[in-house]
């Protein structure tokens, strides 16, 4: 068929916008709605004893999230539940008694980084528009110990990196997996740039000084850097004190559209702006061989440079920083991966102090994966609320001085990556608020005190006109005991 002038030159036209990524892209940020999380809450995360269980954990925590935004759950348009190990449909269980309201309920499952995948699909959707409310719930029940394998017959996901570690460092068969592969980057990390087992000790003892002012903490012990450094080896660098335990615990946010929040202005002064964020999976370089590459670090440079350069910052702006500490071997590896140190020069920020209050940025200030806990599916949105308390400036007895963006970073193996810069909805800085108890729709302050919802608080946030007794009598409110 003949191409008539005028086609060719549409189709030029076309080919001239697809080849101009920067044009393309300006087209399509133009037609995006802006996302803001409005309500937080929370859990206390503790040791799995098989004592709590997840339809309490998760309530629990959304319930917190819906009384800190101040609404109802039949303003709630969509529904994602974050977690691990579970049947299908868990998401379900813990939704029906806010309401059966018959939204779309997502589960979502992408290991350790599964809490801030959900909160990346909220934002995609409210994004382009599909919804302009959602509540995303993240919660898990775990097995004490470490982790493992639930589905012996088939494929695992993970089989090809356990066979490169197994060709490259060596594989033990009597010590947990996870901190094998951390610990690995770790040695990595010392053999190329000159870190020290100390370095790795020092940055696990700042994480548990930070705990002792976090309310849903796991653990909230102190401890001197001996003390780290002499606790149980599990596998060098890596001593006991610098592994996160495994955890029960649930964690929520109510995410919404600008449009949204412009119809409930008296939200603006707690709204905040996800200014920049993406989700990274694994690149080839997966199996370059390296240890560190191994354990995903070009996903978190891929989804740091991508999520700072939407929200329009670099590192030097970061102040307070959420990272993902499953190990102090994998947050040296993420300082450095993120962009907050030079290359290579990680253990260089943390020897000067530089983690820590008084230092070029605050990392982990809610105590880290490594005292806090790490329930797979709430860990991404624990980050997140933390960050949000540390904008509104409600965090009081942990306050960061003049932050204007907070960093988020959450990982899985397997493999996702997901970064987030935040930022508070009048891009202000994170002036501390004298009474929070005033201005907070729970009437206490979250972020320092971790109490349980009461029969009341239920009351105002399940569904006015969509709920079963069937869901809703049930005997538990609370996921503590
Ligand atoms: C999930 O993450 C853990 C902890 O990092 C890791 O040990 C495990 O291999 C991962 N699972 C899969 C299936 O990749």
């Amino acid at each position: 068929m003949k191409v008539l002038p005028h086609q060719s030159h549409f189709r030029q036209l076309i080919n001239l916008l697809l080849d101009n990524t920067c044009v393309a892209t300006l087209i399509i940020m133009a037609a995006l709605q802006k996302v803001y999380v409005v309500g937080v809450g929370l859990t206390k995360f503790v040791k799995p004893r098989g004592l709590v269980d997840y339809p309490d954990l998760g309530f629990e925590a959304g319930v917190k999230a819906l009384l800190d935004a101040g609404i109802n759950y039949d303003e709630v348009q969509q529904g994602i539940a974050c977690y691990v190990y579970g049947d299908s449909t868990c998401g379900q269980r813990v939704f029906y008694r806010f309401g059966m309201t018959q939204i779309p309920i997502y589960n979502v499952n992408n290991n350790c980084s599964t809490g801030s995948s959900g909160i990346y699909l909220a934002r995609q959707l409210i994004s382009h528009n599909a919804a302009d409310c959602i509540l995303v719930v993240g919660f898990e029940k775990m097995f004490p110990g470490s982790l493992k394998t639930n589905f012996p017959d088939r494929t695992p996901p993970n089989d090809r990196t356990v066979a490169m570690m197994r060709a490259t460092r060596g594989f033990s068969d009597t010590t947990p997996r996870a901190p094998q592969t951390f610990g690995n980057a770790g040695r990595e990390y010392m053999e190329k740039y000159g870190a020290t087992a100390d370095d790795f000790a020092e940055i696990a003892r700042i994480n548990h000084a930070h705990s002792a002012k976090n309310p849903y903490s796991q653990f909230r012990d102190v401890y001197s850097l001996e003390q780290i450094k002499n606790s149980p080896m599990v596998h060098a660098p890596l001593t006991k004190l610098q592994c996160c335990p495994t955890s029960d615990g649930g964690a929520a946010a109510v995410i919404v559209s600008e449009k949204w929040l412009e119809a409930h202005p008296h939200l603006k002064s707690q709204a905040i702006l996800i200014a920049g964020q993406h989700m990274a999976t694994d690149s080839p370089a997966l199996y370059s061989r390296s240890a560190i590459d191994l354990v995903g670090m070009e996903m978190t440079r891929t989804a740091a440079r991508v999520a700072m350069s939407e929200a329009g910052i670099t590192a030097a702006d970061v102040k307070v920083c959420e990272l993902h500490d499953c190990f102090s071997a994998n947050e040296m590896i993420t300082i450095d991966g993120l962009g907050l140190s030079a290359p290579g020069k990680a253990h260089e920020l943390v020897r000067a102090g530089g983690i820590t209050f008084g230092g070029q940025v605050v990392v982990n200030p809610s105590g880290g994966l490594i005292s806090k806990g790490h329930p797979l599916g709430a860990t991404g949105l624990a980050q997140c609320a933390e960050l949000c308390w540390h904008l509104r400036g409600w965090a009081t007895n942990r306050h960061v001085e003049g932050a204007r963006y907070a960093l988020q970073h959450n990982l899985g193996l397997g493999g996702a990556a997901v970064v987030t810069v935040y930022k508070r909805a009048d891009g202000k800085l994170n002036g501390l608020v004298e009474d929070v108890a005033g201005v907070s729709k729970s009437k206490y302050n979250p972020a320092v005190e971790a109490r349980e919802p009461t029969q009341e608080d239920v009351a105002t946030v399940i569904s006015r006109t969509k709920s079963s007794e069937w869901m809703v009598t049930e005997k538990k409110i609370q996921a503590q005991l």
